[in-house]
């Protein structure tokens, strides 16, 4: 029997911002796959592509950004494909949770609305069974009385319970390949622990491949089992991230594991061992009441 396809095929991918003062190159011709079941960590300084790619990967660049080159997602070839088209993949096959939750909920409608919606609207559940399903999917990332919250608007949950809820709305439509650029990163650390933690469960139990973006190595020890190391739109490095970061090549990665070797080791202590493997879902509630 031969190997299962990729989830995601990527070749010679470039994004280009073509801008009044000239081209910025932010992703200049990468090429990566990404096995079902993976979690990849992209990795680097704050301006090396990630997001570029991230966004180029769900069609997401907007102008004056052009994107070249292939991303092939099952049979199919995203790069150039009609927004239409885009469209009734995204959310459904292959879906995104950003950094900021205040950007991605709608502050006028209630949790429980905006998840029945996309159940109602994408799955054609009633609304009866959409609201049975948000109130399963609330539970499941770790909120708690999920019944009870579902009337209550974005700014009545806390950032990280938003978090939480914004994944919860990227994965109910069960996608292939999760995309999360940086969504931790403006929560403190021990929420953060709790989002990692999460993320990684649903990833397993869920057997999705995710697509995890950071700056912060020691984020990406807690989330992914590989990596790709990006610098100025290109990537220095790609392999097992223990591997990586154990032995790595190139000097710009040893730059970034230098860069907080202290914080480094205290991720790692948060991190679940092989002991704990079932990382006990829902994750980190304990961390945060709201
Ligand atoms: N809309 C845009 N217009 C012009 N340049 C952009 C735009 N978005 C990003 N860039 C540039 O592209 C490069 C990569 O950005 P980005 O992918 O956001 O990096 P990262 O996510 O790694 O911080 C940076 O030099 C950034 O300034
Ligand atoms: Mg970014």
């Amino acid at each position: 029997m031969s190997a299962a396809p990729p989830a995601l095929e990527v070749t010679d991918l470039a994004v280009t911002f073509r801008t009044e003062r000239g081209d910025v190159p932010a992703v200049r011709g990468i090429s990566f796959t990404l096995e079902p079941g993976e979690s990849l960590a992209i990795l680097g300084e704050s301006g090396s592509g990630k997001s570029a790619t991230a966004h180029s990967l769900l069609g997401l660049v907007d102008p004056p950004g052009e994107v070249t080159g292939s991303v092939r997602f099952g049979g199919t070839e995203l790069v150039g494909m009609s927004e239409r088209d885009l469209n009734t993949i995204r959310g459904r096959e292959l879906s995104m949770v950003f950094q900021d939750s205040l950007d991605s909920l709608n502050p006028v409608f209630s949790i429980g609305s905006q998840l029945g919606e996309v159940f109602r609207a994408r799955a054609g559940l009633s609304r009866a069974a959409a609201a049975d399903r948000a109130v399963e999917l609330m539970a499941a990332v770790g909120i708690r009385d999920p019944r009870q919250r579902m009337n209550d608007y974005p700014h009545q949950f806390s950032g990280g319970m938003r978090q939480r809820i914004c994944i919860a709305m990227a994965i109910a439509l069960d996608p292939n390949v999760l995309i999360a650029d940086e969504p931790t990163t403006a929560l403190d650390v021990t929420i953060q622990a709790g989002i990692l933690r999460l993320l990684r469960t649903l990833q397993r139990e869920r057997d999705m491949s995710l697509i995890f973006v950071t700056h912060d190595l020691a984020v990406a020890r807690m989330v992914a089992d590989s990596v790709i190391v990006m610098r100025h739109g290109r990537i220095v490095e790609r392999g097992v991230l223990e591997d990586v970061f154990r032995n790595p090549r190139h000097p710009y990665t040893q730059a970034l594991l230098d860069a907080h070797p202290a914080r480094a080791t205290r991720w790692q202590d948060l991190r679940p061992g092989p002991e704990h493997p079932g990382l006990a879902t829902p994750a980190g509630v304990s961390d945060e009441k709201r």
